[in-house]
């Protein structure tokens, strides 16, 4: 809090509310008296203008392109941390000493192997399952093979077992959705390898050969997780919060997360990018075709990869993604005539008034999909990896919150249905 106020007059009479000032200048007027002192309540669709809670995770200056977890840029995170460091920091809000960080790997190492019964879930999928919907699934499948989760509070040994169970074993059901789906018998995590390496061992592993990731591809997995770790309040992070404020299970605050990441708009965005690059590559149509449809009101098309509801400049993510994929195709002697597609869409964008004056930039989901096809992640599964990513921010967010004692969350509506109106019974209507 500070002692600024702001007034706010309506029908002649004047309400003083408090401001609150966060750690970087941000203010926020508390408006948590506003109905019970003036019968009126906001609008914010979108939510684009109202502050959900205090947190001291992750801050984000959209105007400057700025990311911090905890405090750290995120260019330097993202070139000196690995993705295990990076969860602890955003979990226990420190970077983890050499004892702390053999703990925490102890611990993910220990609670990689999902529950055997667990495994006979897989096979009652379809082949053709959304790895989300799965994954969704059996987040909550989970937590039944391990009751004690469901009762955890945000603090003591509970908890840090419980993190490192989730934070394992989300690898171990994402790659076992692939190998369901591709008819590949379940390759079970070697407690010897690295938090990427074990994945990917779980990922493409063969019973006569074990995949031994190369150091070129352990790190862009590694830097696409810690790119992904948070962000702050969006879309599904949100949600983990709405779920959690109900004071329901981790497990199933995360699970209700997934399915938020899941759309389109946001985490779905990583595989729509590659396929819109697809379409464009073989649909023989000029880059100004795709330009003039996502102007056009007269549909819902969008480019995908683009525009950011906070960054009104670049997405530090975008950028680091960008300069990290030249050097992984190099270094795998790889080409990708995608990426040829989007730098061109990316240079027409900034050279056209309609993106500029809307600060439409390539976020993170711009770049990381051909980051994710140089290592050979199959294309349904990018926001599955998103998901993983994304999983130390929804813990840490569902901590704090419980930490905060945070009320539950209910908005307040303007309703715009009938008046009231007698019932008419069936022998009448
Ligand atoms: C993520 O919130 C986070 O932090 C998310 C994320 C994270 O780490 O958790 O950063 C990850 O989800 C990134 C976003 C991934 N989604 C996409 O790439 C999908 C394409 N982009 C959008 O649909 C859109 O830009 C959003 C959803 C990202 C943001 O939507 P907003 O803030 O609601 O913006 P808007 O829809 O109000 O758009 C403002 C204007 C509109 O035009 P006008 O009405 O002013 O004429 O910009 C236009 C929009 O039509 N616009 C686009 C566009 N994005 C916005 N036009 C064409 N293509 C686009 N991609």
């Amino acid at each position: 809090m500070t002692d600024e106020t702001a007034t706010l007059t309506i029908a002649g009479k004047s309400y003083e509310f408090e401001v609150y000032t966060g750690t970087e200048n941000e203010r926020a007027i508390d408006f948590q008296k506003l109905r019970s002192q003036t019968g009126y309540i906001t609008m914010d669709q979108g939510y684009g203008n109202t502050g959900s809670c205090f947190s001291s995770i992750t801050y984000v200056d959209g105007a400057k392109g700025i990311l911090r977890y905890r405090g750290y840029p995120i260019e330097e995170i993202a070139e000196q941390a690995t993705f295990v460091e990076v969860a602890y920091l955003i979990l226990y809000g420190e970077l983890p000493d050499p004892r702390q960080l053999a703990n925490f790997r102890a611990n993910l190492a220990e609670h990689a192997q999902l529950h055997t019964s667990l495994e006979h879930h897989f096979s009652g999928f379809p082949k053709d399952a959304p790895p989300m919907a799965i994954l969704s699934a059996m987040l909550n499948l989970v937590s039944c093979f391990h009751p004690e989760v469901l009762d955890v509070h945000a603090e003591g040994p509970g908890f840090d077992r419980t993190v490192a169970l989730l934070l394992s074993k989300v690898r171990a059901i994402a790659a076992f959705s692939y190998r369901m789906a591709t008819g590949k018998p379940l390759m079970h995590p070697n407690p010897n390898l690295s938090y990427c390496s074990n994945f990917l061992h779980m990922m493409f592993s063969e019973p006569y050969r074990e995949f031994i990731a190369t150091p070129v591809v352990e790190r862009a997995l590694n830097l696409f997780l810690v790119l992904h770790a948070d962000h702050e309040q969006n879309c599904s992070t949100s949600t983990v919060r709405v779920v959690g404020s109900s004071r329901a299970n981790l497990f199933s605050s995360v699970s209700a997360g997934v399915c938020a990441l899941w759309g389109p708009l946001h985490g779905g965005a990583n595989a729509a990018v590659i396929r819109m690059l697809e379409e464009i590559k073989t649909s023989g149509k000029p880059i100004s075709h795709y330009l003039e449809m996502a102007k056009d009101k007269n549909n819902d098309y969008r480019l995908m990869g683009f525009g950011h509801r906070v960054y009104k400049n670049f997405d530090p993510r975008s950028l680091i993604l960008k300069k990290r994929v030249y050097a992984v195709l190099e270094e795998l002697q790889q080409e990708d005539p995608l990426l040829e597609v989007a730098l061109e869409l990316e240079e027409k964008t900034l050279k056209d008034d309609y993106f500029v004056e809307r600060n439409l930039y390539p976020n993170i989901d711009f770049y990381s999909g051909i980051l994710l096809r140089a290592i050979g992640i199959p294309l349904n599964m990018y926001t599955v990896m998103f998901a993983i990513g994304r999983m130390p921010g929804w813990i840490a967010n569902w901590r704090e919150l419980l930490e905060h004692n945070q009320r539950i969350s209910r908005p307040r509506q303007i309703y715009t249905g009938e008046t009231t109106r007698p019932f008419v019974p069936l022998a009448q209507r």
